[in-house]
């Protein structure tokens, strides 16, 4: 790995390691599943409702179930108060979260009928948005919806040429040298595929392979978490 400016991470973590996680299975007893999860000051919490008749009917499928998934930021998850209701981030988020997701969940056998995953950031430190993907696989899979295969995410990157996971918002504001690269990545438990994969700075064709290769090994970690937190809570399908 190239030498940069950023030799040694803020809170003394290797380049190679996320922040302390913990997951939970059924956190909102009234949901259909629900899950959270952790990683430092980052956390989401993720709760599922349905399969429910979609209404209106004209945006029903007869061939499947759809999902739906709606993000957000709570007011007091960051010092600067946040606007409750959506923003363009909030839409965006929600959106890449649901294509990531639709590639694990098999909704073929609930024609007609909508799954809502609701994600809710209680606190941020960035990487919120694969922490909620983290929390809403397992919901999913606690909600008894069938899984072709479990989800994981982290968001690698780099601060100045140093390659790293599970980025900070520290590290994502880093400004000298190069500055700071953002790439969340969502990889599939069995498959190894990715199923999300967005890019926020600037990254060679072979520091990208690299990044997805920690990323994957982050997620074999993140993967090992998720399935303790269902097997605690007695879920077999994932
Ligand atoms: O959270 P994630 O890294 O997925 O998305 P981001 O848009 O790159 O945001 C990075 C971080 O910026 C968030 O996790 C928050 O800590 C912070 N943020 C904020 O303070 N105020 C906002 N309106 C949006 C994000």
């Amino acid at each position: 790995m190239a030498e940069g400016l950023y030799t040694k991470r803020f809170d003394g973590r290797t380049f190679e390691e996320c922040r302390p996680m913990t997951a939970k299975v059924g956190v909102v007893p009234s949901a259909d599943g629900s899950a959270s999860f952790e990683t430092g000051d980052t956390k989401a919490i993720a709760v599922v409702r349905g399969p429910r008749t979609l209404h209106p009917q004209h945006m029903q499928n007869p061939r499947t179930g759809i999902l739906r998934v709606s993000y957000g930021m709570m007011p007091f998850s960051v010092w600067d108060r946040i606007r409750p209701g959506p923003s363009r981030r909030s839409e965006e988020i929600g959106k890449v979260s649901e294509w990531a997701l639709s590639s694990v969940v098999d909704l073929s056998g609930f024609p007609n009928t909508v799954v809502d995953v609701f994600i809710q950031i209680p606190k941020a430190d960035a990487g919120t948005r694969v922490a909620g993907l983290n929390a809403a696989a397992m919901a999913l899979a606690h909600a008894g919806l069938p899984m072709k295969e479990m989800l994981s995410a982290i968001a690698a990157g780099k601060a100045d040429k140093t390659l790293l996971v599970d980025v900070d918002k520290a590290e994502e504001d880093f400004h000298d040298g190069e500055g700071a690269t953002d790439i969340p990545l969502a990889i599939t438990s069995r498959s190894k595929e990715i199923a999300l994969l967005q890019l926020d700075g600037k990254i060679s064709p072979e520091e990208l392979t690299t990044s997805i290769e920690m990323a994957k090994k982050a997620c074999d970690d993140i993967l090992k978490v998720q399935m303790e937190a269902l097997k605690n809570a007695g879920v077999q399908n994932g």
